[in-house]
């Protein structure tokens, strides 16, 4: 089995290299290796590694910027997927691609199923959609994964930001009008494993779109609390209190991109196709937290 992943450095990328290993022969590319604002130059790349299965962990994911820059987003997030599309058609081999919530406009009163209909709000959402909508076009054998709220180990997570705020303020005031499912690199990586194992063993999951996160749900503000209250049970010296972490709606803080206020995605199809339980965001969440906060108390 010959993997070959787009997007290596990201949150995704990193975890899909570690944990895809013991799967065969790996060819991880970043930005330097694989430029996703050349399409043109995929199709070659592809063509020299002739891969079973491609996995795109590569976007523009600057949710904000892309309002400013929708040429380079599209690049990166629709046309470079379409190559990847066709060019694992002429290879006979699978494309496993990330989308996201962000393809809805969030008004529905319940978690979005797969064949909900996509209305993206923003730059980001409508291109990711488009790229989506390419590489079932293209006829690829494809499977997209559609995630929430991605985290992963080191500082440029939202536990770490949140962290960070609370260690240098009085009192916090995060969004509480968007709900989600916080969803770690690790659990991403760990789905597509067991994806490309059924490959593997010729019993592969249905053509298509899967919802992918952790289990439950919770508001950025949700989301804070449990950040503040874990490291408070493990001893870090904050300065907020969980008291001090006030909920306040998103029009408090205007940014360019609209995002969706219902970020809930159901998870029941991809449960049932692999036959798995998935873990709760909080305990999804604790990989990421032991690489910030000090080991918990024996
Ligand atoms: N992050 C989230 O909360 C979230 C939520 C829902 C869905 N998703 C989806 O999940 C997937 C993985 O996201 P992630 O969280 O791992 O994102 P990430 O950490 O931002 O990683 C994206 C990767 O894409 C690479 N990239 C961007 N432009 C590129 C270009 N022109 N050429 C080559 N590589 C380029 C970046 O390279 P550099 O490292 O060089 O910048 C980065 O390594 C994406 O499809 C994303 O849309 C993410």
């Amino acid at each position: 089995m010959k993997l070959l992943i787009f997007g290596r450095d990201g949150q995704v990328g990193t975890a899909l290299t570690q944990l895809l290993a013991s799967l065969g022969e790996i060819v991880a590319l970043g930005r330097d290796g694989a430029d996703l604002t050349r399409p043109g130059e995929l199709r070659a790349i592809v063509d020299r590694t002739e891969p079973d299965v491609i996995i795109n962990a590569g976007a523009y994911t600057a949710v904000d910027k892309a309002e400013s820059e929708p040429e380079l987003a599209r690049l990166v997030n629709a046309t470079a997927p379409a190559a990847l599309a066709s060019a694992a058609v002429a290879h006979g081999a699978w494309l496993i691609h990330y989308s996201t919530d962000y393809v809805f406009d969030g008004d529905k009163p319940s978690p979005y199923v797969e064949d909900d209909e996509t209305a993206p709000r923003n730059v980001y959402g409508t291109t990711k959609r488009d790229g989506e909508l390419a590489i079932a076009e293209a006829g690829a054998k494809h499977l997209i994964f559609r995630t929430s709220w991605v985290h992963a180990p080191g500082r440029s997570s939202f536990a770490a930001k949140i962290l960070g705020l609370a260690q240098s303020r009085d009192e916090l005031r995060v969004i509480n009008d968007q709900i989600g499912a916080p969803t770690s690199a690790r659990l991403i990586a760990e789905i597509a494993r067991r994806a490309i194992e059924q490959i593997e063993r010729s019993r592969p999951l249905e053509i298509g779109t899967y919802h992918l996160t952790a289990a439950g749900e919770t508001s950025w503000h949700g989301y804070a609390c449990y950040v503040v209250d874990a490291a408070l049970r493990r001893g870090l010296p904050l300065r907020t209190s969980l008291e001090r972490i006030v909920p306040v709606p998103s029009s408090e803080f205007p940014s360019p991109a609209r995002r969706p206020h219902n970020s809930r995605l159901s998870t029941h199809k991809l449960r049932r196709a692999l036959g798995i339980d998935l873990p709760s965001w909080s305990a999804d969440l604790h990989g990421t937290l032991d690489s910030l906060l000090p080991e918990p108390n024996p």
